[in-house]
C-alpha cells in the first residue's frame, strides 16, 4: 500500500500515519521469529465500534442474569432469562445452536469447569459456586464473558477459589501490553494461580473474538512469559482462564457431549472478559 493513500483499516489517516508503522514493526518481529497476527485479525475502528455495542448488549444480559439469580432456581430459567433479554434487545444468544449446543448460556456448577448445559432438573442450591458464560451476536459481531455467582453462603474454599480467580485475571489484564506476548498474560495468571496451590486448564483456553465466535489466536494460560503470539494493536481476545482446586484435567460428559467436569471432583472457577490490544495500553470490552 502506497504510504500517503488512506490506510486499509478506515481510520481516514494516512497509511503512514496509521497501520504502516505497526506493519513494519511486525514484519521487523516476525524477521525475528516472532509470531505476528494477520491483517484480518487487527480490528478497524469500525468494526471495533460495532464489537463494542454487542458487547455493551452482552454486559447488560450479564447485568440481567446477575439481578435474577437465586437459590432454588434452575439453570433452565437463567437460559431463558439469557435468551429473551438478548433477543428483546436485538441480539442473538451466539451458543445457541453452535456445534450443536442446545441452550443460549453455559451454566457451569462446582466441579463442572464449562460448558455446562441449561436444564430444568439442575436447581441452584445454597452453597453453590456457578459461573455463567453468556456470548451474543448483535448485528453480525460477536462478543463473550463470564461471571461467577455465589448462592448463598459459600464455603471458605469456595470463597477463596473465587477471589483467587479474580485475582489472577486481573493480573493477567495487568500483563497485557502492547508489543508484548501473550504468554505474559498466561504467566501472570498460572504463577498466581499456582502460588495459591491451585492449577490452570492446559487444553481449553480463550481465544480471538469479534468478527467470529472463535478466531485465531488460540489463548492459552499455561505459556510461558515472553512467547506466543505478538500482542499487536487491534489485536480482539478473551482471558478466560479456569482455575482449578486440584488436577488441571477434566473429562467431557459422556451424554451430553459438552459439560467438562474437573477429573478430581475438585472445585473450578472462571472468569471471562473481552480485551482489546490499544496503542497505548488495553482496554476491557465487557466491563
Ligand atoms: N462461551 C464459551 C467460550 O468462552 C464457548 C461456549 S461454546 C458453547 O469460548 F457452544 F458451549 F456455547
Ligand atoms: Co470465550
Amino acid at each position: 500500500m502506497e504510504r500517503n493513500a488512506l490506510c486499509w483499516c478506515g481510520s481516514g489517516k494516512k497509511y503512514k500515519k496509521c497501520h504502516l508503522p505497526i506493519e513494519e514493526k511486525m514484519r521487523t518481529h516476525a524477521a525475528h521469529g516472532e509470531i505476528v497476527p494477520s491483517r484480518k485479525l487487527l480490528k478497524t475502528p469500525d468494526q471495533i465500534e460495532k464489537i463494542k455495542e454487542s458487547a455493551a448488549l452482552n454486559t447488560a444480559v450479564l447485568d440481567e442474569v446477575a439481578k435474577n439469580i437465586h437459590i432454588g432456581m434452575s439453570t433452565a430459567e437463567i437460559d431463558r432469562i439469557v435468551h429473551d433479554f438478548t433477543v428483546e434487545h436485538g441480539g442473538i444468544p451466539a451458543p445457541l445452536g453452535y456445534q450443536g449446543f442446545p441452550k443460549s448460556v453455559c451454566t457451569s456448577i462446582n466441579n463442572e469447569i464449562c460448558h455446562g448445559i441449561p436444564d430444568e432438573n439442575i436447581i441452584l442450591q445454597e452453597g453453590d459456586i456457578v459461573n455463567v458464560d453468556v456470548s451474543t451476536i448483535l448485528n453480525g459481531y460477536y462478543s463473550d464473558a463470564s461471571r461467577m455467582f455465589k448462592m448463598g453462603k459459600v464455603s471458605d474454599r469456595a470463597e477463596r477459589l473465587i477471589r483467587v480467580t479474580e485475582e489472577c485475571v486481573e493480573r493477567g489484564l495487568a500483563a497485557a501490553k502492547p508489543w508484548g506476548h501473550l504468554g505474559d498474560i498466561a504467566d501472570a495468571i498460572n504463577s498466581h494461580a499456582q502460588a495459591n496451590g491451585y492449577s490452570v486448564v492446559i487444553d481449553i483456553g480463550g481465544h480471538g473474538i469479534g468478527l467470529e465466535f472463535h478466531e485465531d489466536p488460540f489463548v492459552s494460560y499455561v505459556t510461558p512469559k515472553g512467547s506466543e503470539m505478538l500482542l499487536v494493536p487491534g489485536l480482539m481476545f478473551t482471558i478466560e482462564p479456569m482455575i482449578n482446586e486440584g488436577s488441571p484435567d477434566f473429562f467431557v460428559d459422556e451424554e451430553n457431549d459438552w459439560t467438562v467436569y474437573t477429573i478430581d471432583d475438585g472445585l473450578s472457577a472462571q472468569i471471562e472478559y473481552m480485551v482489546l490490544i490499544t496503542n497505548d495500553g488495553v482496554e476491557v470490552l465487557t466491563k
